[in-house]
């Protein structure tokens, strides 16, 4: 098996720098389009043959050293007692919005066997047709994250409700963050135990927090994750969008490897993280619209300044745009092998 993403991620000597791409499984592919138009996306989600199938297209197709299971963040809410639906071209709506008391103790913890079975079962089929090719990464939503999808109802810019109740009813909203983390705790769980061998909790939207409410309103709650999953011996990678303002702060997080995004110079990261801590990115995804030599100059720029790093995982900044050309993302794959081996 191609262990180099693994090995990467602990700090462990590799021949070459691993690279996987956020949303690497997705509408930029021809192949999942095809997939797609036959369901829609929740129906994928919870239909293990298809979810595999989507999640092994690239792969296959552009070579990356890490599998990522093919699902959503938002999967793991419905059991809590939301609504879910994604509308075209809308995006994600969450129903009913997490504002008031009595709703938000409505809300349960989930039990992963029982309410998310399709989840664990894509898993297991995975690392049956993954035997001797890469690793499989198993994800959540970070529960800062996941808590503006609860209190938009859906996709935010300014996230004002969530500010509000953050800043006007901390209580309230630590009260949700609690019943999140604990949901998110038994999902990890539950996806390590079926075989996922590394993990990834997405925090795309902590950036938006100053460091002052990241260290009060975000961070314990990863952190608390963190020390729960640690026991269970799988990497554990955080990846903290638009993380300049926060690097020293998501470093005590206790994760294994922090992603982050093109908005700061991996080089400066490294420094910040200091030497127990390995780093994913950090490419931005648009460069995928530049000519090669352009891209080439960008991708050894990377490499370069992430050797100084305890393990670097090469990976885009953020997710992968659906316009992306294929062609570029398998060069960028080749690329990244090629320079770095
Ligand atoms: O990385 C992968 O290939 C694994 C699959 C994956 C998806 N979503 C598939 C998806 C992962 C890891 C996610 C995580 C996710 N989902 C995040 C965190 C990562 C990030 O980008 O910050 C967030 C914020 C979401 C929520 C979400 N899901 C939104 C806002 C949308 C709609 C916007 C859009 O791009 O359409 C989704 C839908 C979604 N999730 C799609 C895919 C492939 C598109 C669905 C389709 O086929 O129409």
């Amino acid at each position: 098996m191609n262990d180099t993403f693994l090995r990467a991620c602990m700090g462990e000597k590799v021949d070459y720098t691993p690279i996987w791409i956020m949303r690497q499984a997705g509408r930029y592919l021809p192949e999942y389009q095809a997939v797609r138009k036959k369901v829609d996306f929740l129906t994928l989600c919870k239909t293990p043959e298809l979810a595999a199938e989507v999640t092994l297209q690239p792969v296959d197709i552009l070579g990356v050293d890490a599998a990522i299971l093919f699902s959503d963040i938002l999967i793991p809410l419905e059991p809590m007692g939301v609504k879910v639906r994604f509308l075209e071209k809308k995006g994600p709506q969450l129903r009913p919005v997490m504002r008031k008391k009595r709703d938000i103790e409505k809300l349960t913890v989930i039990n992963p066997k029982r309410d998310v079975p399709f989840v664990l079962d894509t898993i297991k089929l995975l690392r049956r047709k993954l035997r001797r090719k890469v690793p499989l990464i198993g994800f959540s939503g970070a529960p800062f994250t996941l808590a503006t999808y609860m209190i938009e109802g859906g996709s935010s810019k300014n996230f004002l409700e969530t500010k509000r109740m953050m800043f006007s009813a901390p209580e309230l909203f630590h009260s949700l963050m609690k019943r999140i983390t604990e949901t998110t705790i038994s999902y990890l769980s539950a996806q390590i135990k079926a075989g996922a061998q590394a993990v990834q909790i997405f925090d795309s939207w902590a950036g938006a927090l100053s460091p002052d409410d990241y260290r009060e309103h975000s961070l314990p709650f990863v952190k608390r994750t963190i020390e729960e999953l640690k026991p269970l011996g799988v990497p554990i990678i955080y990846f903290v969008n638009n993380c300049g303002g926060l690097l020293e702060l998501a470093r005590t997080s206790g994760a294994d490897v922090i992603g982050i995004d093109w908005r700061v110079d991996i080089s400066k990261a490294i420094t910040r993280l200091g030497k127990g801590v390995s780093v994913q990115g950090n490419l931005d995804p648009l460069a995928l619209f530049s000519d090669e030599g352009v891209l080439e100059k960008k991708v050894a720029d990377i490499i370069k300044k992430g050797r100084r790093a305890r393990g670097h995982i090469f990976n885009l900044g953020h997710g992968i745009l659906p316009q992306t050309p294929p062609e570029m993302a398998k060069k960028l794959v080749q690329m990244v092998h090629e320079l770095s081996g």
